[in-house]
């Protein structure tokens, strides 16, 4: 059934109101469900066209239809929008609506097409991007060929056939590696946890980029480490800098992302790398280099990761596999270097004891047997038309003093706003006209900034781009 604005006229809110606008929304649309006037199986009206109706913003619309979901009374199915359900004879009648204050959702979790929202803030792949087939076909000869062992403790460090294929894999980048110096991981981010609890003691000094992944500060944070972070440049760390630096404060450890960097997508001149890993040679301190998406490279010139200039053992090289595959997997790698391989097996086993053998069998063979390849060369493709898209949208619709570094690859770009922009008033303004952003700050271990947005392309489609970097940018005019 189609829906209509003839159907909801007589829809009354009151701005004044002490009620909240959402509330008396839901109230509204809940009397038409109970009333029949919107029978089972009609279309409620999309966010943003329901919200310029009734003059509303969308994140109003939003909670309102979140709230009528939660309750039973509608449904939405991704992609095409919210049902009135098909029966709501189960709700309790007497049960009042929960007023909780609004919160914006972690964009990390909501359905990536949330026919709600534009989210421009989630750096997670596309979930139809997958082929879910030919995980499937994988899994069916997992279990043919494994039986039950499939599902037995595994080695703590990890599935012997694919650390083995897994160094054979990124041999070829340029990241020497043996089988027995891979520890598989559940996700990078209990990787920088494992090198810090294995590494840092109370009061060790950790050096990291700034701006940097607000993961790694936190992991960081719980060792009770102090953290120094160093100014980032367009080619990479601030050698000067982070030289006077190392010299004051002598840390156990350098955290970096040399290859689009997160969040500002920075990648490392060939210079500064060389630089970088000198000074950590003279000063003698661990660098950990967290690859979390070089593989979705845009460009031709992509440098292999800083792990293959170590000749002494120095980096430890973290790769995650989640931002090119699915987070969900929970699947990462990184190498030991053989001072601490113990004290990091060590600790992982005290972790999880294992990372899913199911999930790293799977894995091997979409190594072993070439999916994994034809799995990112179809993705970059993707992505590059995302990207390139994004460019063109930016140039269209950000006023011209929004300034960005154009990034190698990845799936976000950083943006700086003029100096009199506050970030956090264009998340909230965005976010009320139905478009979720990041905001930068969380991403500045000390003194924090307003004047950062990260927006992203990865999981909204073409026409959505546009849309919401329309808004975005009526956004950031009404601010100036
Ligand atoms: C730079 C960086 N490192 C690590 C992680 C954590 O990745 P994983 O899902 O593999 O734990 C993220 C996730 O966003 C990230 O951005």
């Amino acid at each position: 059934m189609e829906n209509n604005f003839i159907d909801f006229v007589s829809i009354q809110l009151a701005k004044n109101s002490k009620e909240a606008l959402y509330v008396q929304l839901y109230n509204q649309l809940c009397e038409y469900i109970k009333l029949g006037r919107l029978a089972p199986g009609y279309l409620l009206p999309p966010i943003r066209k329901f919200a310029a109706f009734l003059n509303i913003n969308a994140g109003t619309v939003v909670s309102a239809y979140k709230e009528l979901e939660k309750n039973g009374y509608i449904f939405s199915r991704s992609g095409s929008g919210s049902y009135v359900a098909e029966s709501n004879t189960s709700i309790d009648e007497e049960q009042p609506l929960e007023i909780n204050d609004r919160k914006i959702d972690d964009p990390e979790t909501l359905s990536p097409f949330d026919s709600a929202m534009i989210n421009m803030s989630s750096i997670s792949l596309n979930p139809d991007i997958v082929s879910v087939e030919k995980f499937k076909q994988v899994l069916i000869e997992v279990l043919d060929r494994d039986q039950g062992y499939a599902f037995s403790y595994q080695e703590s460090q990890g599935f012997y056939p694919l650390r083995e294929s897994i160094a054979a894999h990124f041999n070829k980048s340029g990241v020497k590696t043996t089988p027995d110096t891979v520890q598989i991981i559940s996700g990078a981010q209990q990787g920088i946890d494992i090198v810090a609890r294995a590494l840092l003691n109370y009061g060790d000094y950790v050096f990291t980029e700034r701006p940097t992944y607000p993961g790694a500060i936190d992991a960081f944070r719980s060792r009770g480490a102090k953290i120094i972070d160093i100014n980032l440049e367009v080619d990479g760390i601030d050698i000067d800098d982070l030289e006077k630096k190392l010299r004051q404060f002598r840390p156990k450890l350098i955290y970096v992302m040399p290859n689009i960097q997160n969040p500002t997508g920075i990648s490392y001149s060939i210079a500064k790398r060389n630089r970088l890993m000198g000074l950590a040679r003279y000063y003698n301190v661990f660098i950990l280099e967290d690859d979390y998406i070089s593989d979705l490279s845009y460009s031709k010139d992509v440098l292999a990761p800083l792990k293959a200039l170590d000749r002494d053992d120095r980096v430890i090289y973290l790769k995650s596999f989640s931002k090119i595959f699915m987070p969900g997997l929970r699947l990462a790698f990184l190498t030991m270097p053989k001072v601490f391989a113990a004290k990091l097996l060590n600790v992982k086993h005290l972790s999880d004891i294992s990372t899913s053998g199911l999930t790293q069998r799977a894995f091997d063979l979409y190594l072993r047997q070439g999916i994994w390849q034809k799995h990112l060369a179809e993705i970059k493709q993707t992505y590059q038309i995302q990207f390139e898209f994004t460019l063109q949208a930016i140039a269209k619709y950000l006023p011209k003093d929004v300034h960005f570094i154009k990034p190698n690859g990845g799936l976000s770009i950083w943006f700086t706003l003029p100096q009199n922009v506050s970030a956090k008033s264009i998340v909230e303004l965005a976010f009320q006209n139905g478009v979720l952003l990041t905001e930068g700050s969380p991403f500045f271990p000390r003194q924090t900034s307003d004047q950062h947005i990260r927006i992203s392309f990865a999981t909204i489609r073409l026409q959505e781009i546009t849309a919401g970097m329309q808004i975005i940018g009526k956004a950031i005019e009404t601010h100036l």
